[in-house]
């Protein structure tokens, strides 16, 4: 198959990342007889820069010309005291609204290598986690009104039935394909719209009667995470608890650097993400860990390209390179091999198979 791929580099580690799952991309064709067209995208604060717009309408149009869009990460302390509407984010939330990629999929599985890796006590990583956090992506408080007046800063939190209609049948249909149970997260205690939700999700479980529905409040939800996450399979949440929800979930796993993200809405043409950010810390010094990227790669060929084997594989090289002792430094460990980024990105490819 042939595929026109978008790529955005963006700002700090994300060049270095992306080349990686470029790299394993490459690949992948060259195994599996594929063409992958790549169309490079300004944005963030590298677009700043370039045309004083985080995402400029030309980009966009590449991105919604493409067949999927793959993302390293955007935004810098550089870039911190630039105005609201022009900072990097901006383009970022700017291109998911453009996009229409109203469902965010984050998954929050540990790897068994990893095992130590993750900060829990080891009798609560042994009962397994392995979930899903389904996140409304283009409404809620990121997309009401922002303004400051005087010394008064606003944020408005708005969401219709029919934004919490869409994103609640992704999490029955995810739910459905896995183990057919479905937490919705709120604050119905506290929020308007979060008992809009909850009204909403309650009127679809009637439509799922096979998924077993239940409610927690988000509070709960942080706690319940680092308690006992064996007990999650999908996690369905409003765009803001789910940023947050899906940093912690991400910790417990070991690294946010392994974690990839999928966005989709009405077409297959989708976002694909690491969920960590830009790490302007280390960036350029060839440390990141590419894993998140790498597996969002995968994402977009099990979802988009319909290329289930080609993801497996690429997950499986994953696995591999973890197996034969590699790691990054978020994840390096006693006798383990530290590697950098560029060598993680090579040892992956050269686990690689093809079938
Ligand atoms: C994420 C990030 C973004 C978000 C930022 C960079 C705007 O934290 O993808 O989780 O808040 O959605
Ligand atoms: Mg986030």
């Amino acid at each position: 198959m042939v595929k026109n791929i978008a790529v955005i580099r963006g700002d700090g580690i994300g060049p270095e990342i992306v080349e990686q799952a470029l790299k394993v991309l490459d690949k992948v064709a060259e195994l599996y007889g594929h063409t992958f067209h790549y169309t490079d995208v300004d944005m963030g604060g590298c677009a700043i820069d370039k045309y004083g717009d985080p995402l400029p309408a030309s980009e966009l149009e590449k991105c919604l010309a493409s067949d999927s869009v793959l993302l390293g990460a955007v935004g810098g302390n550089k870039w911190n005291d630039v105005p609201g509407p022009m900072r990097p984010e901006k383009g970022l939330l700017r291109l998911r609204a453009g996009m229409g990629v109203y469902s965010n999929n984050r998954p929050a599985k540990i790897w068994h290598q990893l095992a130590d890796a993750s900060p829990l006590k080891k009798e609560i990583v042994e009962k397994g986690i392995d979930f899903i956090i389904v996140r409304e992506l283009i409404g809620g408080i990121y997309f009401g009104e922002h303004k400051t007046e005087g010394d008064v800063a606003t944020d408005v939190l708005k969401y219709s039935e029919a934004e919490i209609e869409r994103i609640g049948r992704i999490g029955f249909e995810t739910a459905r394909k896995r183990s057919k149970r479905l937490c919705s997260v709120e604050k119905s205690n506290v929020l308007d719209s979060s008992r809009l939700w909850k009204k909403v999700m309650h009127r679809l479980a009637e439509e799922y009667p096979d998924v077993e529905l239940s409610d927690m409040l988000v509070d709960n939800c942080a706690m319940q995470i680092v308690k006992n996450p064996a007990q999650f399979d999908v996690v369905v949440t409003e765009n803001m608890f789910g940023d947050i929800l899906s940093d912690e979930a991400s910790m417990i796993t070991g690294s946010i650097g392994m974690i990839p993200s999928s966005s989709l809405g009405a077409t297959t043409c989708g976002l694909y993400e690491p969920i960590h950010g830009s790490a302007p810390d280390i960036a350029g010094m060839d440390v990141a860990n590419p894993i998140g990227t790498i597996l969002s790669a995968a994402m977009m060929l099990r979802f988009s390209f319909d290329m289930p084997r080609e993801a497996q594989a690429i997950e499986n090289a994953v696995s591999a390179y973890l197996d034969a002792g590699y790691r990054t430094a978020d994840i390096m460990s006693e006798e383990m091999t530290q590697v950098g980024c560029s060598a993680c990105g090579a040892l992956i490819i050269k686990h690689l198979k093809g079938e």
